[in-house]
């Protein structure tokens, strides 16, 4: 783990603050056994959203963290969620609460939490089938989930970077392993994991184009985007000149797919965000649509191995402790921002799913809990 340091102590030693610490979390636990969240009843439109009181804490595992939210960023995960996707595995779970970023305060941490602590300003992202989201006064995160909020960034600014960053750098550093002096296309550079793949791309020595909106090409190039091209122009591949050793498709639709796995180089890696597992299993059910899902993946990788030599994979976000503290390493210095569109209270939730649902509003629409 990146700059975070064990603490070795003798056998017999009597640590008093980490006694007293333990004091003031049972305090505190025993002080707030229930808070406000936003929850989902059932599946369906933002009207279905309903802020309620006296919403249960879980207790703390040996290694989560309780974190006093002060910011949430929507994530279009959070609005898919509430209409119905991954039904297979939450319908039972109703009501849920939706969430996955934040940004806020530890206010208790479990007995084998070492490297944060109470009062510590945090920022993170929860994965994506996690049960109990964010959208709550208080949250619960396992350690590893989280790292300091880099103290140049607002609660609102930092809590819209983690889900976003965390799903570019799986794609990128995890899968397509790139590599300075390589070139990547990012078909969709105009949203939150575009604008955070092309800023980790450029990071990492890479050079970058991008299809946007006419609207995002300004923002793609200030990222560090060398190209930038309107989507709706007409012919894109031959205006996206050269050939690419990943594509990174946030988009994935089957136009963005044959566009991007025609520009790879043999060897290359083509990349979607729109993995068809969870469509699968909320069709069949989870045994059946797994096994399904395998098979049209596998299907895919084979075929676009034979007719054009490239890699084929779904990226489905992860959490990552050491990509967090690298993420929140560039956020400080200014080398990765996404920026914010617009803020709402938590009690307006269901009107901040409209705007972000409204596609009109560019950049992030963040909750902010009072
Ligand atoms: N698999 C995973 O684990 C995972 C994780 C995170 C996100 N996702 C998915 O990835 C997608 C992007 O997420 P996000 O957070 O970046 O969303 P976002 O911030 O809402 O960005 C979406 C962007 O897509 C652009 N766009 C729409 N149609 C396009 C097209 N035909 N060509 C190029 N760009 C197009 C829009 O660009 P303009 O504004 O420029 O028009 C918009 O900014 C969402 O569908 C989300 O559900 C999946």
């Amino acid at each position: 783990m990146i700059g975070r340091k064990r603490i070795w102590k003798p056998v017999g030693f009597v640590d008093y603050s980490s006694l007293l610490l333990s004091v003031v979390n049972n305090v505190e636990r025993r002080l707030m056994s229930t808070c406000r969240a936003v929850v989902v009843p059932r599946f369906g439109g933002p009207e279905v959203l309903e802020v309620r009181q006296n919403v249960g804490i879980p207790d703390l595992g040996a290694s989560e963290v309780l974190v006093r939210t002060f910011a949430v960023g929507i994530n279009p995960l959070d609005c898919r969620m509430r209409s119905g996707y991954g039904r297979s595995l939450f319908e039972p779970l109703l009501p849920l609460i939706l969430g996955r970023d934040i940004s806020g305060e530890v206010a208790a941490v479990g007995s084998s939490v070492r490297q944060l602590h109470v009062g510590q300003e945090v920022f993170g992202a929860l994965h994506p089938t996690a049960i109990r989201g964010t959208y709550s006064d208080y949250a619960i995160l396992s350690e590893e989930e989280l790292a300091p909020k880099p103290p140049s960034l607002t609660h609102v600014e930092a809590s819209a970077i983690p889900f976003a960053a965390l799903t570019a750098w799986r794609a990128l550093k995890s899968t397509a392993r790139i590599n300075s002096g390589q070139s990547l296309l990012v078909i969709g550079g105009g949203g939150a994991v575009g604008l955070s793949a092309i800023q980790l791309s450029v990071v990492a020595g890479c050079r970058v184009a991008s299809t946007c909106g006419k609207v995002s090409i300004d923002r793609v190039m200030a990222a560090g985007a060398e190209q930038a091209v309107d989507y709706t122009s007409q012919d894109l591949k031959a205006e996206l000149k050269g050939q690419f050793d990943a594509v990174l498709d946030t988009i994935g639709v089957p136009e963005t797919e044959a566009l991007g796995i025609g520009l790879l180089k043999r060897g290359g890696h083509y990349m979607t965000l729109q993995g068809e597992a969870v469509s699968l299993t909320d069709k069949y059910g989870l045994l059946a649509g797994g096994a399904a899902a395998a098979v049209v993946l596998s299907k895919k990788q084979v075929q676009y191995r034979q007719s054009h030599g490239v890699n084929y994979s779904w990226t489905i976000m992860r959490t990552d402790s050491e990509a967090l503290e690298e993420i929140a390493r560039l956020s400080k210095v200014g080398k990765l921002k996404i920026p914010v569109g617009k803020t709402f209270p938590m009690t307006e939730a269901a009107e901040a799913h409209r705007v972000r649902e409204s596609k009109v509003l560019r950049g992030k629409v963040v909750l902010q809990i009072e």
